[in-house]
């Protein structure tokens, strides 16, 4: 029988894409290893920074969050294991990410296991160089990381908070690449921060943006409000009636850019504010709105 190579070509496709069908509100992106990552997580640390955080990830998970960003620095990994005994989320429809903060590998990468109450974790990230500094060095520390992917106990393994020099030392001895990394991402260091993302990209390095509210939260009445202000009044307007405000602007900037957003609130109207961005109807920035928010002002978080 002649089956035409197009219709061989999408048979393979069907069967072979494991891009997973459960993350309803969140925006899928790939990663160098095969693998996918929800966007946006919801974010356990900085606010609720060694505090119970199960009320919060509870009401997280019921307004529709499924990626849950942890570290065992956080001091709250028994709290989020907690919450997803109470919400009852199946585990395939859930994406874990926790963070090493030290010590030895294995010895806690087990014990995040055990605090979360789960037996994988779907992405395991070095917190920051010094952490893998402390834990006998990058190699050290990164082939242990590589035997944990390999065992399919952490799914992905990536970074945080790495450079442009850490994270070539990382590329330079990796056997696996790190699948991403999590930075502190804003319109005001976007500039500073674009050979990273460039470095980033050619290895399809995923960044992970986290504190990208910081213009409305830490350094309000800055050159990206008014702008922030223009683009929620045009995607108001565009999408018929929803209004649109300058915090969704930012996480939709994460969105058109394939960038992770890495955020949080305790307050139910902002996380479903925050997941309504991620539906697939909710407008793009245009690449002229890119450019004037990261143009606003560089470095003026800095003054
Ligand atoms: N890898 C790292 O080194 C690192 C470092 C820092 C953070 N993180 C991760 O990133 C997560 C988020 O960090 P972040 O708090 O810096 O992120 P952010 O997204 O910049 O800020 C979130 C904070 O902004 C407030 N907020 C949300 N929407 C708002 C709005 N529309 N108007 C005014 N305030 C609003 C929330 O408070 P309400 O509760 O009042 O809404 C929340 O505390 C952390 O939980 C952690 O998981 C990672």
């Amino acid at each position: 029988m002649y089956i035409p190579i197009t219709l061989l070509t999408k048979l393979t496709e069907m069967v072979f894409s494991s891009a997973p069908t459960t993350f309803p509100n969140h925006t899928l992106i790939t990663l160098n290893d095969g693998g996918f990552i929800p966007s946006p997580a919801f974010g356990v640390g900085s606010a609720l920074y060694q505090k119970n955080a199960t009320e919060d990830v509870v009401l997280a998970l019921k307004n529709g969050y499924r990626h849950i960003d942890n570290a065992a620095i956080y001091g709250n990994e028994e709290s989020v294991g907690e919450a997803l005994k109470i919400a009852k989320v199946p585990r395939e429809e859930l994406y874990i990410t926790t963070k090493y903060d030290g010590g030895d590998v294995r010895t806690e990468f087990e014990l995040s296991l055990k605090k979360l109450g789960v037996d994988y974790v779907d992405l395991y990230l070095i917190h920051f160089p010094k952490f893998a500094d402390a834990g006998g060095g990058i190699k050290t520390v990164w082939r242990e990381f590589e035997r944990l992917r390999e065992e399919g106990l952490a799914k992905s393994i990536g970074v945080s908070n790495y450079g442009v020099i850490e994270l070539t030392e990382l590329l330079l001895l990796a056997k696996i690449k790190p699948a991403v990394n999590q930075i502190r991402y804003h319109a005001y260091n976007a500039k500073e921060n674009a050979p990273l993302l460039a470095l980033a990209g050619l290895n399809d390095i995923v960044i992970e943006a986290y504190s990208s509210l910081s213009p409305i939260t830490k350094f309000p009445g800055g050159p990206a409000d008014p702008i922030g202000e223009r683009i929620a009044d045009r995607i108001s307007t565009v999408s018929g009636g929803i209004k649109v405000t300058v915090a969704q602007t930012i996480l939709d900037w994460l969105k058109t850019k394939n960038i992770v957003a890495v955020t949080t609130s305790g307050k139910d109207f902002r996380q479903k504010e925050q997941l309504q961005v991620f539906q697939e109807s909710f407008p793009p920035l245009t690449e002229e709105e890119i450019k004037e928010y990261e143009e606003a002002g560089p470095g003026w978080d800095q003054q």
